[in-house]
């Protein structure tokens, strides 16, 4: 049943924790619970790209893996198309093309040409047309010239690109892609994000997952910011960075920055709404913090501030919002990974 004709996908409050044992002794470890989700609820339009951004942890796999049939929810419900997850789960199989970044099962001693075919025949995609489609496919993704070669002598952003025409071997209208550009080098993280381009244009729906917040801004239609398990933002990035849009964010280089006692004296000031620290050097104490203030007005207190804790500022600029100060602004918290060089390349 189709709950609504222009949505693709939804979740509605999914749960979901993991138990694992910790080791305390020798003997035996103690049962520990970790809540990977804890009510994730959203929509995904058919065409769009959605993408689902977030830090380490948040709960990104989990969700996916849900969403592809591969964990079932404690809790919750979510359709693809209007078939449920759990209960038409061979339905959506067929609906669906997925690429996890965990997701490394290649036959190292077939080529990249060999193992597609090898796939396509698990799928029982008629034999003449799965050759042309794996054709059209490593062109698509920039592999036709090393289609040939032995995937072991594969580099990761080659094996990334594999995995992700594996996902689009059936042609699904239904794309779920984990991290599709993580530990890519700038041109093949730049080739992925034109053909997630090119899925949209050719109608599908892809849901992307991500920690960089350049490539979820570039990408997507709408985004979801998760955190710590729950959806705590939702919007078109331009409607998300409107939340900060109005204050500003101020980005200060720092040494002599301890693990939480100056962030949580800079958020006492008056006129700052939120502070989150990256600590690239935890000896010297080395890093950044980021501030979203009121307005500009606060930068003597912060100064000011800092220097009375004994934190050496060896920059400070004020910068244009981004969805990293609508997490800082939510959270106190920073999103993971590398702005820097990420930033430059998913702008490119
Ligand atoms: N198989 C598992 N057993 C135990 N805990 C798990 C398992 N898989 C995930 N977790 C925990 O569940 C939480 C959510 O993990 P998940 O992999 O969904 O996050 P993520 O957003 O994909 O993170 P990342 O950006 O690091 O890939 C984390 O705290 C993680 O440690
Ligand atoms: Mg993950």
């Amino acid at each position: 049943m189709l709950r609504d004709m222009k949505v693709s996908v939804e979740a509605e409050n999914l749960r979901k924790s993991y138990v694992t044992k910790e080791r305390t002794g020798l003997i035996r470890g103690r049962k520990k619970v970790v809540e990977a989700l804890r009510g994730v609820s959203f929509q995904i339009f058919r065409g769009e790209i959605f993408g689902l951004l977030g830090p380490n942890g948040a709960g990104k796999t989990t969700t996916i893996k849900i969403l592809s049939t591969l964990l079932i929810p404690d809790e919750g419900d979510a359709w693809v198309e209007g078939h449920h997850v759990v209960k038409e789960a061979g339905r959506v199989r067929e609906l669906i093309g997925v690429s996890l970044y965990s997701d490394r099962g290649f036959y190292w001693k077939l080529t990249g040409r060999e193992n597609l075919l090898y796939f396509a025949h698990l799928y029982h995609l008629d034999p003449a047309w799965a050759r042309d489609r794996v054709d059209e496919l490593l062109a698509l993704v920039g592999l036709e010239k090393d289609a040939d070669r032995l995937v072991e002598e594969y580099s990761t952003g080659m094996k990334s690109k594999l995995n992700f025409a594996r996902a689009l071997l059936h042609d699904p209208p239904v794309i779920f892609l984990d991290e599709p550009t993580i530990g890519l080098d700038p041109n093949s993280a730049r080739k992925i994000r034109e053909v997630v381009l090119k899925l949209r244009e050719e109608g599908k729906t892809v849901l992307l997952t991500t920690h960089n917040m350049w490539e979820a801004d570039a990408l997507s239609d709408h985004i979801a910011i998760i955190n710590k398990g729950k959806v705590i933002a939702y919007g078109t990035p331009g409607e998300l960075k409107a939340m900060v849009a109005e204050h500003t964010s101020i980005e200060i280089e720092a040494v002599g920055l301890d693990s939480g006692s100056v962030t949580e004296a800079l958020r006492r000031l008056p006129g700052v709404l939120n502070v989150a620290a990256r600590i690239r050097d935890p000896v010297a104490g080395r890093g950044e913090i980021r501030v979203v203030a009121e307005d500009e007005g606060v930068m003597p207190r912060l100064l000011e501030a800092l220097v009375e804790r004994r934190v050496k500022v060896t920059a400070i600029r004020t910068l244009e919002p981004t969805l990293e100060d609508v997490f800082v602004y939510l959270t106190g918290e920073r999103l993971a990974g590398e702005e820097g060089e990420a930033g430059a390349a998913a702008r490119s």
